[in-house]
């Protein structure tokens, strides 16, 4: 299993791009199933949850062919209705097969994904929509058994904005027969992609961004040819790497709007950052302060960059209050940066950092999570030691040669075979 060795102490200077989204690239992967036929996706990342994503798709009778960051998928009738538990369990975002296959074949078996290191996270807001829609959804055996002559379209209210629900409905609605109103839905940018890839395949979608989805479903949809939009969990980690190493980094290819939480955050702690359409770039800075973050739904604190952030709140002067308020495990991450010497109490979901300029040490870790490892790697950053994170098969499900970005703005990190 490979490993991640990082000698912290230098300060991270240049430019570097983003990649494509792996929370865009995954649903708009699925959504292909919603018709036959040869779609066309740019700017996919080259990850691992995209090839676990490949693997169900070539399962459900899919040819997918990759040159570079462009991956073309091949809509055949699937033989079997079924996305089996060995592929399922590797990403728990294999659920999203569930809409499409319901909508357009009126039958699908999807093993129940299961909780992670992160929460529970049950699928309660996929089933129960899709029940209000006309399907018949058991679960038996560990899978999802859903059945449907074709879905009808209804009102429907989430009692949560989730992402994934909010996707599912999305495509399943989208060949349902009459109009679908969903309300309290997500905005994240990643909906409003699948929207538009939707909306070129012929779905007649409306109010994406905004609180309510409305879809008027259609008989039959086309094939897409669509570009992912760039990863802003990706972007801003790369912001902080370069904030919390002093140090002065561009960061391209990146949609600054999309992740302003993070970058007002920044400047609250005396960071001076400067934005165009496209790239975001962090200055050189000595000292910052320590300030309080709620994640929330987007547009607020993304879930996905609270552990990054609490290793910049390490380095901060003063004490920052970090409240988790998505998922109920979050903080996994906390005993690991302890490890390297951080001061964290960790109370239910809200982690109290005092921070301490230097206060970091290198020491070996474990990631328990995506971001976690992410922000082991910050963190490793900011010292003035060696650290190993062990366990990276974890990063390498959503970051793109993370290590090579960071080496080419002059961090010390390299991958080895353990
Ligand atoms: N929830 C339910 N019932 C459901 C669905 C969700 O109770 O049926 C709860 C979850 O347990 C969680 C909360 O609602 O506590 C939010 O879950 P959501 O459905 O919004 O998240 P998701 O679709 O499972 C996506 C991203 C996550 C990201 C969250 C929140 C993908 C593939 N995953 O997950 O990304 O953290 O939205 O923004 O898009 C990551 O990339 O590291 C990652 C975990």
């Amino acid at each position: 299993m490979d490993i991640i060795v990082i000698k912290g102490g230098r300060q991270l200077n240049g430019t570097v791009a983003t990649s494509g989204a792996k929370n865009a690239a995954l649903p708009l992967l699925f959504s292909s199933l919603l018709a036959q036929g040869e779609h066309v996706f740019d700017n996919v990342p080259r990850l691992n949850d995209i090839d676990s994503t490949e693997l169900l798709l070539n399962h459900l009778n899919c040819e997918t062919q990759r040159n570079g960051h462009q991956l073309k998928v091949n809509v055949n009738r699937p033989q079997s209705l079924v996305a089996p538990y060995d592929i399922v369990r590797k990403m728990r975002a294999s659920i999203l097969c569930l809409g499409p296959l319901i909508a357009r074949y009126g039958e699908a078996k999807v093993s129940l994904p299961g909780g992670c290191a992160i929460g529970s996270r049950p699928i309660n807001l996929h089933i129960e929509p899709l029940r209000q829609l006309g399907a018949e959804i058991d679960i038996e055996n560990g899978y999802v058994m859903a059945r449907a002559n074709r879905l009808v379209g209804d009102r429907i209210v989430f009692d949560f904005a989730t992402v994934g629900g909010t996707e599912n409905i999305m495509m399943a609605a989208s060949l349902a027969r009459g109009t679908t109103i969903m309300e309290n839905v997500a905005k994240e940018p990643e909906i409003v992609d699948l929207a538009r890839c939707l909306r070129s395949m012929g779905a007649k979608i409306q109010g994406e961004g905004s609180s309510v989805i409305t879809i008027e479903g259609v008989d039959e949809l086309q094939p897409a040819r669509h570009r992912v939009i760039p990863d802003r969990i990706e972007a801003g980690t790369l912001l902080l790497a370069g904030a919390i190493t002093g140090g002065d980094v561009k960061v391209t290819n990146c949609v600054p709007k999309d992740f302003d939480a993070l970058i007002n955050k920044l400047i609250d702690c005396g960071f001076a950052v400067e934005c165009g359409d496209d790239w975001v770039r962090v200055k050189p800075c000595d000292r910052w302060v320590a300030v309080d973050v709620d994640t929330a739904p987007h547009p607020g604190f993304p879930t996905d960059l609270q552990a990054q952030f609490m290793a910049l709140m390490t380095q901060a002067d003063g004490t920052s209050v970090i409240t988790e308020r998505i998922f109920e495990n979050r903080f996994m991450h906390v005993q690991e940066l302890a490890r390297m010497g951080a001061n964290i109490t960790p109370k239910s979901q809200v982690s109290v950092v005092r921070g301490e300029k230097g206060g970091l040490s290198a020491a070996p870790v474990m990631a328990t999570d995506l971001r976690a490892s992410a922000s082991l790697i910050l963190a490793a950053l900011a010292t003035d030691g060696e650290t190993t994170v062990n366990r990276i098969y974890h990063l390498d499900r959503g970051y793109e040669k993370l290590e090579e970005k960071l080496s080419s703005l002059g961090a010390c990190i390299e991958r080895r075979a353990n």
